[in-house]
C-alpha cells in the first residue's frame, strides 16, 4: 500500500511550530551533511522544515539547540567520518543536555548502524533513515515533547509516493538541486545504495517543470537534476529534458548520475539539439575490464561504453565527460586492471573520481574473496590517477587563450582576491579581476593556466 506523509508532515509541522512558539527565542538548528548531493538535497528539505517550524539556522554547531547529522554510507571511509563527528556530540550534551541530537540518512538506514547508535550513543536523541524526509516533522514533534528517545527505521510501508509542496531552504538562489528520482534498482554487486535508499521512485514530471520554471523565474542559473540512475526516469528522461529546455531564460540544466546501461542514443541526441542542457555527462564506467563489469553486475561491457563516449564525442565535440572508477574489486586481477587503464586512455575522460574498493555489509560483493593485498591496491590506485592526471591536464591546457563564459560561484576559500565559476562544460575555474558583485552571475574569463584540476583566468566582462 503506498502512503504519502505529505499530510501529517504539515499537521506535525503545525504543532512543532506551535511549541516554538512559546519557547522565550527562537532556537537555532544546524545540520551537518556527509556525502552526494542526493543527500546534500535531502539536508535542504530538512532545513526548509525547520525553518517552517520556526527554527533559526545556526552558522556552527556550536550556538544550535537542534543538530542533526545526515550520514553516507557509501565507502567505510564515509561511515568513519560520520560516526567521528556524531561522536563529538556527547560533550554537546555534556554542557547543555537540552540539545536535541538527531542522526539520519544512508547510515541510519542499515539496521546494524542503526543498533549500533542505539546502543552506543546514548546521547542522540532520535534516528532515522532517507526513505521518507517527510516522517521527520513527527520524528522531532516526538522528540521535543517526549523524554524518550525515537527510532524510526526505514522497514515501514508505503512511502513510495515522494512527498511534493513540503518546504526547502537551498544554499544559493543561483544554483540548485532538483531531485527528481529517489532510490535505485541497479544492485550493482558493491553498491549500499540500492539497500539503503530503497527502489527507485520517480517525481511526477508536472512537478519537476514547475519546480524548475519557478527556480528559473526566481534568478536560478544553474539547476542539477538529481537521482542515482536519471536515465532510468520512469516518465522519460529525454522527453523530460525537452520540456525543461523550453523554458524561457538564461540558465543551465544539469544532471547527474547517468547509468552507462539507461543512456541512450536519443537522450544524447537530445542534449546535442536542446540550447540549456549542459555538454557534460558523468557516467561511471567502473571498471574496464569485461570480467569485473560482469562481476559488478553493471550490465554492459567495456565496448558498449566506449562506443557510447565516442557516440557523445561524435555528437557533441565540445562534450566534457566525468566517471567513477573502482580499483581492487575482489578477484581483479593485474590483467583486468591493465584493461581499465586501458580503457581510460581510450575514453579521455575530463576529470575521474577513484576510489578503492571498500566492502559494504549486506552487498553481494562482500561475501566474494578478496586475495589482492592492500598495497597492490594502492599501488594500482596510483597509477590510475597518474594515467588520468595527464589525460586532464593536457585536456585543460587546450583551453588557454580561449574565453569561456562561467557562472560566478564567489570568492575562493583561500584568497578573497581569486574568484571561482564553473563553465558550461562544468569545468571549475580560478580567476583574478573580479568582484563580489559577479557572485551568482555569468562572467566572461580568459582561461591563462592550466593544471590537472582547476583552469586559472582572468575576468574579462559581463
Ligand atoms: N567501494 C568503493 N567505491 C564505491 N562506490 C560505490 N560503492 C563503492 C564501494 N563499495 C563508488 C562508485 C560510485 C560512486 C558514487 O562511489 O564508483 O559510482
Ligand atoms: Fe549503486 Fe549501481 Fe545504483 Fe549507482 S547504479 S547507486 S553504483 S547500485
Amino acid at each position: 500500500m503506498q502512503k504519502n506523509y505529505a499530510e501529517s508532515a504539515r499537521r506535525y509541522m503545525d504543532a512543532v511550530a506551535a511549541i516554538v512558539a512559546s519557547m522565550p527565542r527562537r532556537p537555532a538548528y544546524y545540520i551537518e551533511t556527509f556525502g552526494c548531493q542526493q543527500n546534500e538535497a535531502d539536508s535542504e528539505r530538512l532545513a526548509g522544515m525547520t525553518e517552517a517550524m520556526g527554527f533559526v539556522r545556526a552558522a556552527d554547531p556550536d550556538g544550535a539547540s537542534l543538530i542533526i547529522y545526515n550520514t553516507c554510507a557509501v565507502r567505510e571511509h564515509a561511515e568513519k567520518k560520520a560516526l567521528s563527528l556524531i561522536g563529538e556530540a556527547k560533550h554537546r550534551k555534556a554542557a547543555n543536555p537540552d540539545v536535541l541530537i538527531g542522526v539520519c540518512g544512508c547510515m541510519t538506514a542499515q539496521p546494524h548502524r542503526m543498533e549500533e547508535i542505539k546502543r552506543h550513543y546514548p546521547y542522540v536523541d532520535f534516528l532515522f533513515g532517507t526513505k521518507a524526509p517527510e516522517r521527520y516533522p513527527e520524528i522531532l514533534y516526538n522528540a521535543l515533547t517526549s523524554n524518550k528517545r525515537t527510532f524510526y527505521p526505514d522497514d515501514y510501508d508505503g512511502v513510495d509516493v515522494p512527498a511534493e509542496d513540503l518546504p526547502v531552504k537551498r544554499e544559493m538562489t543561483w544554483k540548485a538541486w532538483l531531485p527528481i528520482m529517489y532510490g535505485c534498482n541497479n544492485f550493482c554487486a558493491y553498491c549500499i545504495v540500492p539497500y539503503v535508499r530503497g527502489r527507485e521512485r520517480s517525481r511526477q514530471p508536472e512537478a519537476i517543470i514547475a519546480e524548475a520554471r519557478e527556480l528559473v523565474e526566481t534568478g536560478c542559473k544553474d539547476i542539477t537534476l538529481l537521482g542515482q540512475n536519471v536515465n532510468s526516469y520512469e516518465y522519460g528522461f529525454a522527453s523530460l529534458l525537452r520540456e525543461l529546455d523550453k523554458i524561457p531564460g538564461d540558465y543551465v540544466i544539469r544532471f547527474m548520475t547517468s547509468h552507462p546501461k539507461d543512456a541512450t542514443r536519443e537522450l544524447i541526441d537530445t542534449i546535442a539539439e536542446s540550447e540549456h542542457i549542459a555538454h557534460h555527462f558523468h557516467l561511471p564506467m567502473q571498471a574496464g575490464s569485461n570480467a569485473i563489469l560482469k562481476a559488478m553486475n553493471r550490465r554492459y561491457t567495456r565496448e558498449q561504453y566506449l562506443s557510447l563516449v565516442d557516440y557523445m564525442r561524435e555528437k557533441m565535440p565540445d562534450i566534457a565527460i566525468s566517471s567513477d572508477i573502482i580499483v581492487g574489486f575482489p578477484g581483479e586481477t593485474e590483467e583486468d586492471f591493465e584493461d581499465t587503464l586501458d580503457a581510460v586512455r581510450h575514453a579521455q575522460f575530463d576529470f575521474i573520481y577513484s576510489f578503492i574498493y571498500s566492502p559494504r555489509v549486506g552487498t553481494p560483493a562482500a561475501k566474494l574473496e578478496d586475495t589482492t593485498p592492500h598495497e597492490v591496491k594502492t599501488e594500482r590506485f596510483a597509477r590510475l590517477l597518474e594515467v588520468q592526471n595527464a589525460i586532464s591536464r593536457a585536456k585543460n591546457q587546450r583551453l588557454v587563450g580561449q574565453r569561456l563564459r562561467l557562472l560566478v560561484e564567489g570568492p575562493s576559500k583561500t584568497n578573497p582576491e581569486v574568484f571561482s565559476g564553473r563553465s558550461f562544460h562544468a569545468k571549475l575555474v580560478h580567476f583574478t579581476g573580479g568582484d563580489e558583485s559577479l557572485t551568482g552571475k555569468y562572467a566572461w574569463v580568459e582561461i591563462t593556466g592550466a593544471d590537472v584540476y582547476t583552469l586559472t583566468g582572468k575576468f574579462v566582462g559581463v
